[in-house]
């Protein structure tokens, strides 16, 4: 039987519909309207094109959108005084520093001067430790998107096998975090895993967040497992052009799966949903 297919897109805008009711309770509970602050530096086209689409779904969802756009010359001290105006700014709730930043910055220390309660990205050690322990936390946008998604193909994740294919601070070890709050047994496998296509079959619930185009295979698939695939991988199509494809095999897996990811319109649509929710979270933090 063929997979049920996971609409990211579809589920995204019902996330940003609940953002926009949540902006429009706080606007008239306590007269806030939750602030995002973007900052690019440099001219890299795809993170022209991000930063684009988050200022745009931002205004959108009835929130203010701020947006610095620096030179690829700009100095790290500017970069961190910036950061400190936002952080010390009552306007702006959340701070997002676009990746990558040029390579004379230092993006660890950059990331680390983001006051933990408008780091909107989750990636300050603070929240990965809030994250840890159990404590509100603000959670990095794609992991916190991706179990959206498992959740809407199953409401309750509690119990399941669940493998996290990739162990980066930005997906893999989040990742893992996130479903073991639901209660699932997690294993994260990586480059070094022992047998990575048994492991995976082992698997109710598959996250694949490796950077490798089409690398999950059918036969990799326990029947009926659920399927996020959270690669977006640029390759060379027939027609002479790109096409984007993620790190699992499509069109196999979906044979086998109980429910499975599309690329694109999976987790991709989810991420900047998802830090508009945590635009939200970061305001009633801050407001207490
Ligand atoms: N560049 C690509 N993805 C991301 C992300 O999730 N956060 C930031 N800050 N930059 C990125």
């Amino acid at each position: 039987m063929a997979a049920q297919i996971i609409d990211g897109k579809a589920i995204a805008a019902d996330v940003r519909k609940e953002v926009a009711a949540d902006v429009k309770a706080l606007q008239a509970s306590h007269g806030l309207t939750p602030g995002l602050a973007v900052v690019l530096v440099g001219e890299d086209p795809a993170s022209k094109v991000y930063v684009k689409n988050k200022a745009a779904q931002t205004v959108e969802v009835g929130m203010q959108s701020f947006e610095y756009k620096l030179p690829e010359t700009t100095s790290e001290h500017e970069i961190l005084t910036l950061v400190e105006r936002l952080n010390a700014s009552p306007e702006v709730h959340g701070i997002l520093v676009q990746l990558p930043l040029p390579k004379h910055v230092n993006a660890e220390k950059v990331l680390n001067s983001i006051h933990p309660d408008k780091d909107v990205d989750g990636f300050h050690p603070t929240n990965v430790g809030r994250l840890w322990i159990g404590e509100r936390a603000l959670v990095p946008c794609t992991p916190t998107g991706s179990a959206i998604l498992a959740k809407r193909a199953a409401p309750d994740l509690k119990g399941m096998n669940a493998v996290v294919i990739g162990r980066s601070n930005i997906v893999g070890k989040p990742m893992a975090a996130l479903l073991l709050r639901e209660s699932c047994t997690v294993t994260i496998a990586h480059s070094q895993t022992k047998d990575l296509p048994g492991v995976v079959r082992e698997a109710d619930l598959v996250i694949a967040a490796v950077g490798r185009p089409e690398m999950v295979k059918a036969d990799w698939i326990k029947p009926g497992a659920i399927v996020i695939d959270v690669g977006i991988n640029r390759v060379p199509s027939e027609n002479g052009k790109t096409k984007l494809v993620g790190d699992v095999a499509y069109a196999e897996c979906a044979e086998v799966a109980g429910a499975i990811t599309p690329v694109p319109g999976g987790v991709g649509p989810m991420t900047i949903a998802c830090l508009l929710q945590n635009t939200v979270v970061a305001a009633k933090i801050q407001k207490g």
